[in-house]
């Protein structure tokens, strides 16, 4: 497995692999890899002939006060963690590397970023949007693959692909999760064992807010608030607690069949997100 951190690199790479016939398969992360990240290697694996993921913390999709100087970088690590999974090429570009002058350009995808974390973290989504283009735009990929975890994350990759015509299919991969339910994430390293014990609370709640819809429940705005309440009750502080229309992101109304739970709450210092999606039938 090489490890490049120049663009030109990158790009000289993949275009030799695709002028060998050969099908790229992207994973981009921030690093921290845990077994979510290395499952979407191993699904990246399976629709390609060379898997490259990159890691690069990137610094324009952190608001001021969020976590970016304290994010974890651990390279060696996840160094091994790829070579084990059957990575091909590692991208970890420098911050100058990626933007050697303040970008005068982003990327909106407008709506699917109005509600949930868009509302809660400003701009955020416009630093992500733009990132994953530009990587996009160096890997060249003919597929890339996005966890499920971040729902609005990937709703948004989704538009932004179709909407400005790139040449790469999105591929979602399930949620990786403890046994006791909660999602892998990078951030939970930052709780500490009192809040590593409540945090599956938010699965639980989640799984109580599907069971809630498909026996039939309707009244949307009074189960999130109720579950929302029990949440905090637990100790949390809850950003959102929101049922929504799976597809556009907006908030569910009884007519819609697909639906997705998706929540963000803090336990101390550190902001957890996780979703579930019901199928109403
Ligand atoms: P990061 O948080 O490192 O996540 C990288 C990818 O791993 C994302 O697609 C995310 O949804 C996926 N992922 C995280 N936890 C997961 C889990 N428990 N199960 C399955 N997949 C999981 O998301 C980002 O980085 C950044 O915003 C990025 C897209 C790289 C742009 O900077």
């Amino acid at each position: 497995m090489q490890t490049l951190h120049r663009i030109d690199e990158v790009r000289a790479q993949v275009r030799a692999w695709k002028a060998a016939g050969l099908r790229v398969a992207f994973v981009p992360t921030m690093g921290n890899l845990h077994a979510g990240h290395i499952r979407l290697v191993t699904t990246a694996r399976e629709h390609a002939d060379k898997v490259v993921t990159s890691i690069f913390v990137n610094p324009t999709q952190f608001g001021p006060n969020e976590d970016f100087d304290a994010y974890p970088r651990t390279l060696a690590d996840d160094q091994a963690k790829l070579a084990a999974a059957g990575n091909d090429l590692v991208f970890a570009p420098s911050v100058a590397e990626m933007y050697p002058e303040p970008g005068l350009t982003t990327v909106d995808v407008a709506e699917l970023g109005d509600y949930l974390c868009g509302a809660s973290r400003p701009g955020h989504f416009r630093g992500v949007s733009t990132v994953v283009s530009k990587l996009f735009h160096i890997v060249e990929a003919d597929v890339a693959c996005f966890g499920e975890k971040d729902y609005q994350q990937l709703a948004i990759i989704r538009r932004m692909v179709r909407d400005l015509c790139f040449g790469v299919s999105i591929i979602g991969v399930p949620t990786e999760r403890e046994s006791d339910g909660l999602a892998l994430s990078s951030r939970n390293g930052y709780l500490s064992a009192a809040e590593r014990a409540v945090a599956p609370q938010i699965y639980a709640h989640l799984c109580a807010a599907r069971n809630a819809l498909i026996s039939g429940e309707t009244d949307f705005a009074g189960l999130s608030a109720q579950l929302a309440t029990s949440l905090e009750t637990h100790g949390f502080q809850v950003d959102y607690l929101e049922i929504m229309d799976a597809e556009r992101l907006r908030p569910a109304t009884p007519a819609n069949e697909k639906l997705v739970v998706a929540v963000a709450a803090r336990l101390g210092k550190t902001r957890l997100i996780d979703n579930i999606s019901v199928a109403i039938v």
